[in-house]
């Protein structure tokens, strides 16, 4: 694994031609047609409060190219966490998945059994729910380190500091030593995409990653995401229920309402000629003023 060293990009000091948050040099394009996911016919159900069952998700079919930052958006209450839970197979109790076809990273996963091992992580909102409070960082990182890399301790505890520097953490050995609540929320939020790191993804799912973090956090926490993105070619799904965010990092969007993707496609077009009327009203309804990298921009 290479460690890459360089300081995370300030907000919005390094924007491509997209006028998106990124490093200045951006691989080549993935394949055109190279697609990591493709998922046909997804519905979920889950049980209800009062009794009987609850279709949260009904027919959902995407495709996701290699390489790509995909945002989803849409009113709460819309499937957005139940689409990536669904994708990790870590839905509620209860809930049922049916699928007519997945493939992720060229292998069909459709009946794959539960638990598998996946090219697949997620980073969530509160980082407090991925960490147990009791155990140090670094324990965390190297339980994840050893469990999907398959290394003894000693090389575990070297790739979870790696690990650390990957996500632009300037002391590493000190936060390897620290209980998760002795750190910030920002730097808290780093150390958990570290731990996603570590599972070797091909596909990060981030689920709201920065709503609880204040706004100058929040831009670097996404700078950080689109610079990962770009040094180890991954594909990144991240909910967010902020359209600059999407504007701002992302590629693609799906917008989903009750359960379904309603419309999808390129961020450019779908914000300049939404064709959906939900699309149109979430982009009346989304405050005008600039994100905070755009401000900075
Ligand atoms: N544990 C649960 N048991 C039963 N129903 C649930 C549970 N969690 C969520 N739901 C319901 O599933 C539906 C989809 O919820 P989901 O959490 O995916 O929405 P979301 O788009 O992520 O919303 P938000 O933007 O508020 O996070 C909602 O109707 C919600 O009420
Ligand atoms: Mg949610």
């Amino acid at each position: 694994m290479t460690v890459p060293t360089t300081p995370p990009p300030a907000a919005g000091a390094s924007r491509g031609a997209s006028g998106r948050v990124g490093p200045a040099a951006t691989p080549p394009p993935a394949e055109p047609g190279d697609v990591l996911l493709s998922v046909e016919g997804l519905d979920v159900d889950l049980a209800g409060r009062t009794g009987g069952r609850v279709r949260v998700l009904e027919d959902v079919s995407f495709e996701v190219p290699r390489g790509r930052v995909v945002g989803i958006v849409g009113e709460s209450g819309s499937g957005k966490t139940m689409l990536l839970r669904a994708l990790m197979d870590i839905l509620p109790d209860g809930a049922t998945r049916d699928w007519r076809r997945v493939v992720l990273d060229g292998r069909n996963i459709t009946s794959a059994a539960s638990r598998e091992r996946l090219p697949a992580a997620m980073v969530f909102q509160d980082p407090m729910t991925s960490f147990n409070p009791l155990v140090r960082i670094g324990a965390h990182l190297v339980e994840v380190a050893q469990r999907f890399q398959r290394v003894g301790r000693r090389q575990a505890t070297a790739l979870a500091r790696e690990a650390l520097v990957a996500v632009r953490i300037p002391d590493p050995d000190r936060v390897l030593s620290r209980y998760p609540h002795e750190l910030s929320g920002g730097m808290r939020q780093r150390a958990m995409i570290a731990m996603a790191l570590l599972a070797r993804p091909e596909l990060l799912l981030a689920d709201e990653p920065t709503t609880a973090l204040d706004a100058t956090i929040q831009a670097q926490i996404l700078a950080l995401l689109r610079t990962l993105q770009a040094e180890r070619s991954l594909t990144v799904l991240i909910v967010t229920h902020d359209l600059a965010v999407v504007a701002a990092v992302c590629d693609d969007v799906l917008v989903m309402k009750d359960g379904r993707i309603v419309e999808s496609g390129d961020v450019d077009r779908v914000f300049r000629e939404p064709r959906h009327p939900y699309t149109k009203e979430l982009l009346d309804a989304a405050p005008t003023e600039p994100s905070p990298e755009e401000a900075d921009a």
